[in-house]
């Protein structure tokens, strides 16, 4: 089991790593009061909501169960969960619990930083690419008017607790959009832990409790040191989000519907590396381990067939909230484990640099 802190100007919250977790009842010691309200997603519900309820007696349960998928990640289901908190008079001392992937922890969160102006949440997230990425530091938000993300906060939880088995009854698909996040602490952070990667990706593929764990912990620790120096995404923070302006248009481009938030994450990142050696940044070589990597994993590396046009894909694009004064800033690896902030990329460079992925 791995204990990490995170540390912010204004919040200071346990991350809780490791197996058992649930039937060793430190989620009823990590509750501080006994108004909760549960948010969590049909598929989820259908496997470990009775569990979960089970430990919860004692604690009086409000319980919300939104439909699955990136497509319900909206405003609508932020407000369900306002709703059922007016309904039962809850109050500043209730606590929100988000039980499920990244959707699920995006919308509680943002939900529960904007109802009488933030209240209690705990994370306790059930997907690959939660526990790496989505259920520490705090971004939360929903997709607004099909654009990915649009709308949000930045307001940290109380307590993570990721809980390592519960990644076992997750679909293969599901997991491996998630190792693309994990791939991509390697490439934009932390270059020995991409060696690692590459030494060990069958032991992650096979969902090896060891690996993951040691994995999951290197994550949460690379987030949240960045984090803690620039919580609200204006400086160093900024690297986490290497491969993201290529993947959010290719998922608001897609309508959330065909391609998964990692599955996008693995092209932009290809986009971005491209564009790195394009420009001189990297050597080939760096682009030629990361396409082996994920190729490996077997995440699906082609532009989805929906993408009949470059410039829908930059429209989007151009919709990203790390514009700024109308031109784009994108991550561009500069070495292996290294990013660099490169702005006023013309149209032309990115038309031509997405027409040559879609024909290769
Ligand atoms: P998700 O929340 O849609 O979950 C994926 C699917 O797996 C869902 O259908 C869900 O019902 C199912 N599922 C979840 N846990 C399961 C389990 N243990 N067993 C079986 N099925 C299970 O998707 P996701 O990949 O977890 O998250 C993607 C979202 O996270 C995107 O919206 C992305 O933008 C967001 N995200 C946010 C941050 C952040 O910093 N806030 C970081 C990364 C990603
Ligand atoms: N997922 C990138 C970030 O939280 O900054």
């Amino acid at each position: 089991m791995h204990i990490i802190r995170s540390q912010t100007n204004n919040s200071s919250y346990p991350v809780y790593i490791g197996t058992d977790f649930i039937d060793s009842g430190l989620l009823q010691t990590l509750l501080p009061m006994p108004r909760i309200v549960l948010v969590t997603d049909q598929t989820v519900a259908d496997i470990y909501l009775q569990t979960i309820c089970e430990t919860l007696t004692g604690f009086s349960l409000n319980l919300i169960i939104l439909p699955p998928g990136e497509v319900n990640k909206n405003w609508e289901a932020v407000t369900k969960i306002i709703d059922v908190l007016v309904a039962f008079k809850h109050d500043r001392f209730s606590t929100l619990v988000s039980l499920g992937g990244g959707v699920i922890g995006d919308v509680t969160g943002f939900a529960a930083s904007i109802f009488m102006r933030g209240i209690n949440w705990l994370q306790l997230p059930t997907t690959l690419m939660a526990q790496v990425d989505a259920a520490v530091g705090g971004k939360t938000g929903c997709n607004y008017f099909g654009i990915k993300n649009l709308i949000g906060t930045f307001y940290q939880p109380q307590n993570v607790v990721i809980e390592i088995a519960f990644l076992r009854t997750l679909p293969d698909r599901e997991y491996l959009s998630g190792l693309a996040e994990v791939v991509k602490y390697g490439m934009a952070c932390d270059g020995e832990f991409f060696i690692w990667l590459e030494k060990h990706i069958y032991d992650l593929i096979n969902r090896d409790p060891n690996i993951l764990e040691l994995a999951i912990h290197r994550c949460c620790q690379i987030k949240l040191e960045l984090v803690q120096q620039d919580e609200n995404d204006h400086g160093q923070r900024r690297v986490l989000n290497f491969g993201h302006t290529f993947a959010h248009a290719l998922e608001s481009a897609t309508e959330f519907a065909s391609i998964l938030h990692g599955e996008a994450v693995a092209i932009g990142m290809l986009l971005a590396t491209r564009l790195a050696v394009k420009l001189g940044l990297v050597e080939r070589e760096l682009l030629i381990r990361l396409y082996n990597l994920l190729n490996c994993i077997g995440l699906p590396l082609a532009l989805p067939s929906e993408i009949s046009s470059v410039g829908a894909l930059y429209n989007f694009m151009m919709r990203d909230k790390k514009k700024q004064a109308a031109q784009l800033s994108l991550m561009l690896p500069c070495a292996l484990g290294k990013i660099k902030v490169i702005q006023g990329l013309d149209l032309k460079c990115l038309e031509d640099l997405i027409q040559d992925y879609a024909s290769t």
